[in-house]
C-alpha cells in the first residue's frame, strides 16, 4: 500500500508519501480501507519529532480516518467485509489501509458522507472523555472552550450547548468568532484584545477546556468557578508554569491534565461506546455537525501541514486516499 512516512522529523516536507507494507490484522482487530483521514494538531508534533508513536503502534501519522472494511482479524464479531466505519486510531491513518481494534470502530452515522466522517472520532472522542466523563458537564453550567474554531473548539461548542450549557470560547480573530457564534456559543473573546477571565463573568467557568497550557494556566484558575475543573488537553503555550495553590483551594478546584493517545484500548473502546451512545444521536439528529474546513488529496499532506501551522483553518483538514 501507500502510506504518509516520516524518514526524518523536520517541516512539512518530511511527509512522504512512498510505498510500504500492508498492515495485517491481529486478534481482535479488522483491515480498514482507508477513504479519508484528518489532520491533528498531533501529527506535527509527530513529524517534528516531539511526539513519539507509543510502541507497538503503526510509525506513520494518522489518528483517525474513516473507510470501508476490507478484512477481520481472527474473534472479530460483530461488524461485516463491506461495512462502511469510521476509527479511533492510534497512528496510521495518512495510509491506503490500516488495522484498527474493532474497539475503536464507529459506523458512519446517518447523514454524515464516509468522507466527512473521517472528521469525527478524534474531536468527539476527546470532547467527550474530558468535558463530560472527567470535568461532568452539567446542563446550566458555564463551559469554556479555548481555541473554539478548532477541530476541537468546534466540537467542544456544540456538544456543550446540546447539553445546555452556557459556552464561552476564544478564539483570535473576528471571522473565526463568527464561525464559533454559528456554532451557538453565548459568548465570544477575542484573545488577542480581551481578556477572557473579565468577559466571564462573576460566576466564571464550571468546566474550562484549554489547549494553551502553561501560558494560560494562572488565568485558567482565575477563571474558574468555586468547584470549577479545568482540563488541560493541549500545551501550545508551553508545559511548565507555576499554580497558585491557595487560589485553586479558594475555588475547591480541580486541575485535570489528559491525553488520548496513550490510553490503554479498552479506555478508549470504554470511550468510543460511549461517544457512540451520546454523541451519534446527536450528530444524526442534526443537532450536531462535524465542521470541515477542506479535503486535500493524500499526496498533499505536507500542504495540510502548512495549513494547520498557519491556523487559518475553521474546523477539520481532512485528507483522501
Ligand atoms: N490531549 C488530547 O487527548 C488531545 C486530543 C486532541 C487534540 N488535543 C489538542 O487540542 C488542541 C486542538 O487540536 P486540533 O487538532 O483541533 O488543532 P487546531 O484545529 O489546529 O487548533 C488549535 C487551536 O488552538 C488555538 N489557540 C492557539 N493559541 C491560543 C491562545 N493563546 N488562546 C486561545 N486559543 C489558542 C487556535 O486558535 P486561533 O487559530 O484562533 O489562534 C486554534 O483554534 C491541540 O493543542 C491538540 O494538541 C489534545
Amino acid at each position: 500500500m501507500r502510506a504518509i512516512t516520516i524518514a526524518e522529523p523536520g517541516g512539512p516536507d518530511a511527509l512522504v508519501l512512498a510505498d510500504v507494507p500492508d498492515p495485517v490484522p491481529g486478534a481482535g482487530e479488522v483491515l480498514v480501507e482507508v477513504v479519508a483521514s484528518a489532520v491533528n494538531r498531533a501529527d506535527v508534533l509527530q513529524r517534528q519529532g516531539f511526539y513519539e508513536p507509543p510502541p507497538d503502534a503503526s510509525r506513520y501519522p494518522g489518528l483517525e480516518c474513516s473507510g470501508r472494511i476490507a478484512a477481520l482479524g481472527p474473534g472479530v464479531t460483530g461488524w461485516a467485509v463491506g461495512d462502511e466505519v469510521c476509527a479511533l486510531l492510534v497512528g496510521g491513518g495518512y495510509a491506503e489501509k490500516v488495522a484498527v481494534p474493532v474497539g475503536q470502530l464507529l459506523p458512519v452515522p446517518k447523514g454524515v458522507d464516509l468522507v466527512t466522517a473521517a472528521a469525527l472520532p478524534e474531536v468527539t472522542a476527546t470532547v467527550w472523555s474530558n468535558v463530560f466523563q472527567i470535568a461532568h458537564l452539567r446542563p446550566a453550567e458555564t463551559l469554556l472552550v479555548h481555541g473554539g474554531s478548532s477541530g476541537i473548539g468546534t466540537m467542544a461548542i456544540q456538544l456543550g450547548k446540546a447539553v445546555g450549557a452556557r459556552v464561552v470560547t476564544t478564539a483570535g480573530s473576528a471571522q473565526k468568532l463568527a464561525a464559533c457564534r454559528d456554532l451557538g456559543a453565548d459568548v465570544l473573546v477575542n484573545y488577542r484584545e480581551q481578556d477572557f477571565v473579565a468577559e466571564l463573568g462573576d460566576h466564571g467557568a464550571d468546566v474550562i477546556l484549554d489547549v494553551v497550557g502553561a501560558a494560560y494556566l494562572a488565568r485558567n484558575v482565575d477563571a474558574l468557578a468555586v468547584n470549577g475543573r479545568l482540563v488541560i488537553i493541549g500545551m501550545q503555550g508551553g508545559a511548565k508554569a507555576e499554580l497558585n495553590l491557595g487560589r485553586l483551594l479558594a475555588k475547591r478546584g480541580a486541575v485535570i491534565a489528559t491525553t488520548l493517545r496513550a490510553r490503554p484500548t479498552e479506555e478508549k473502546a470504554a470511550i468510543i461506546a460511549a461517544v457512540r451512545e451520546h454523541v451519534w444521536p446527536l450528530i444524526e439528529a442534526g443537532t450536531v455537525r462535524p465542521v470541515v474546513d477542506r479535503t486535500l488529496p493524500l499526496a498533499s499532506a505536507p500542504e495540510a501541514h502548512r495549513l494547520m501551522e498557519s491556523s487559518e483553518h475553521i474546523g477539520k483538514i481532512l485528507l483522501t486516499i
